[in-house]
């Protein structure tokens, strides 16, 4: 074998592991949502939780992750937007409960039973109306946090039904920090 056709003999091999190995990625990275979508039968159930990494979100923006088959709304707020969840008095409520999948059940609906996390910077929750389930739009509304528009229902910037036909906060579901990624489920 000359020299040459040993150069490329090499470098063939090397595109084949490169390629192999890319392929793997791709494969591993298409087929997990879809198993998780398709097939979320008893046998799953362990893969009904999703990582989704949040390091990328700037403070006043949200992002729309899919959990289930159904959006939910994971929003860096602004100091502002923490302030004002802060600053109603729960009594007034239409739903006085915190509707939190990570704490007891009938807690209250105070901002701090609503957020991730003490300094109440994360906030996520179903983006289902709890009037008859369209997808709320973000940052609208009378109480600046989130609107439906089917039959005008309004949120407040910690997730909770202030006016309209709604009859519940959105709910917050099961979420934990695993670093920079939140893993729902
Ligand atoms: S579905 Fe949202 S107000 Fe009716």
């Amino acid at each position: 074998m000359s020299h040459a056709e040993d150069h490329e003999g090499t470098r063939r091999d090397f595109l084949y592991y490169a390629t192999g190995g890319a392929g793997a990625v791709a494969v591993g990275a298409a087929v997990w949502p879809l198993v998780n979508q398709m097939n979320p039968s008893a046998d799953v159930q362990a893969l009904a939780s999703v990582r989704v990494d949040v390091s990328g979100i700037e403070e006043g923006t949200q992002l729309t992750a899919k959990w289930l088959g159904k959006p939910v709304f994971i929003r860096r707020r602004t100091a502002e937007e923490i302030e004002a969840a802060r600053g109603v008095d729960v009594s007034t409520l239409p739903d006085p409960f915190a509707r939190n999948a990570n704490i007891p059940d009938g807690s209250p609906a105070i901002d701090a039973n609503r957020a991730l996390e003490e300094t109440g910077e994360w906030l996520v929750q179903m983006g289902v109306c709890t009037h008859l389930g369209c997808v709320p739009l973000g940052e609208a509304g009378d109480f600046g946090g989130w609107f439906c528009p089917c039959h005008g229902s309004h949120y407040d910037t910690a997730g909770r039904i202030r006016k309209g036909p709604a009859p519940e906060n959105l709910p917050v579901p099961p979420a934990v920090f695993d670093g920079t990624e939140l893993v729902l489920g």
